[in-house]
């Protein structure tokens, strides 16, 4: 009996170290974490849209630092189009000790080996902009999404076109065949946007009752150089035919820009989607109808506040309403020059 007692005196007094030793750990953890070290990778760095959330971003980290005394390292790979890279950039950062990886995925039907890396060290991550698919993302509590909704973008786009249309038919029929003869310049393939995009302009034209013919369209995966060669071709192909240029994206605007300079076209609308530096100069100027803007401050504060919550242990912010506490979508506007 009396043997019983004392095991179960020592069994107690053991519990006690331990539950001691566990909250001076917590404790340890909260008090001495004055450096948070976030791992991002980029899938490519030379994406005018995804420098402007990279910028964003550094400058969150600054700020952050600034406000809460906490140095923040941010180390910024760009994995220049490889998933292999990407995948190994994901396995140095587990070796440096991240304490949270945010990830801007280069196949995003792909991301199920980072995450089995991720899950294995048990660093939570933020995806960006090239969304994993379900599947992948329901894998684990500990990872998020952060982006744009593309139909919301879509209507947004093709409402530009019809306000302008009911201000101004003749400004887009120009030669007045009562029918908008467009092309369209499309983003990658496999990327989740450049469907809906296509899609949902298009519809938007339909439904707020613009006549649209399609002449042709291509995709030029998001590049500047590549739909400025697609616009040539066209413009050769089909001269005096297009009066409208649909883009999914702003880089892939200013690249039909370029091939309508050097054929020495005007007047010919386009409208573009993101917001960018160079795209919303080009709107400014004149030279596109307008664009879609994503509000790259609160994209990049998304992703950098689901970060550093993480990194910390901390919940994360309510006001960030996450959608099945894993998505967070940022909002959008429409620019146009008037
Ligand atoms: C899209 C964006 C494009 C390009 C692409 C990269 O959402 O509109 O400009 O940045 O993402 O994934």
């Amino acid at each position: 009996m009396g043997g019983r007692n004392r095991f179960y005196q020592q069994l107690l007094v053991g519990l006690c170290v331990l539950a001691v030793l566990a909250g001076c750990g917590s404790l340890k953890a909260e008090e001495t974490k004055k450096s948070l070290r976030i791992g991002v990778s980029l899938y490519r760095g030379d994406d005018t849209f995804i420098n402007n959330i990279r910028g964003e971003m550094e400058n969150c980290a600054k700020e952050y630092e600034q406000k809460h005394g906490i140095k923040v390292t941010l180390d910024i790979q760009d994995a220049k189009g490889s998933q292999n890279t990407q995948n190994n950039q994901v396995e140095r950062f587990i070796s440096l000790g991240c304490d949270v990886m945010c990830i801007n995925p280069v196949d995003r039907t792909a991301a199920s080996a980072m995450i089995d890396k991720a899950m294995t060290a048990g660093i939570p991550v933020v995806f960006f902009n090239r969304q994993p698919v379900e599947e992948d993302m329901d894998r684990w509590d500990q990872l998020y999404y952060v982006g744009v909704v593309a139909r919301e973008s879509a209507i947004l786009q093709g409402s530009i076109v019809v306000d302008q249309y009911r201000k101004d038919p003749a400004s887009l029929d120009m030669n007045g065949d009562g029918v908008i003869s467009y092309v369209m310049l499309e983003g990658e393939s496999s990327h989740q946007d450049s469907l809906i995009r296509t899609e949902w302009s298009i519809q938007t034209l339909k439904d707020g009752g613009v006549p649209i013919e399609k002449i042709t369209g291509g995709i030029a995966n998001w590049e500047r150089s590549q739909a400025s060669a697609l616009m040539e071709q066209w413009l050769e192909k089909y001269p005096d035919m297009i009066e409208l240029v649909v883009c999914n994206n702003d880089d892939m605007a200013l690249g039909a820009i370029d091939a309508l300079e050097r054929a020495g076209k005007k007047n010919i609308k386009l409208v573009g989607i993101d917001g960018t530096t160079p795209g919303i100069e080009a709107v400014n100027a004149g030279k596109m109808l307008g664009t879609v803007s994503a509000d790259k401050g609160k994209y990049a504060e998304a992703i950098f506040s689901l970060a550093a919550s993480k990194a910390l242990g901390q919940p994360v912010l309510e006001e960030l309403s996450l959608e099945n506490g894993k998505y967070y979508w940022s909002p959008q506007e429409i620019l146009t020059g008037q």
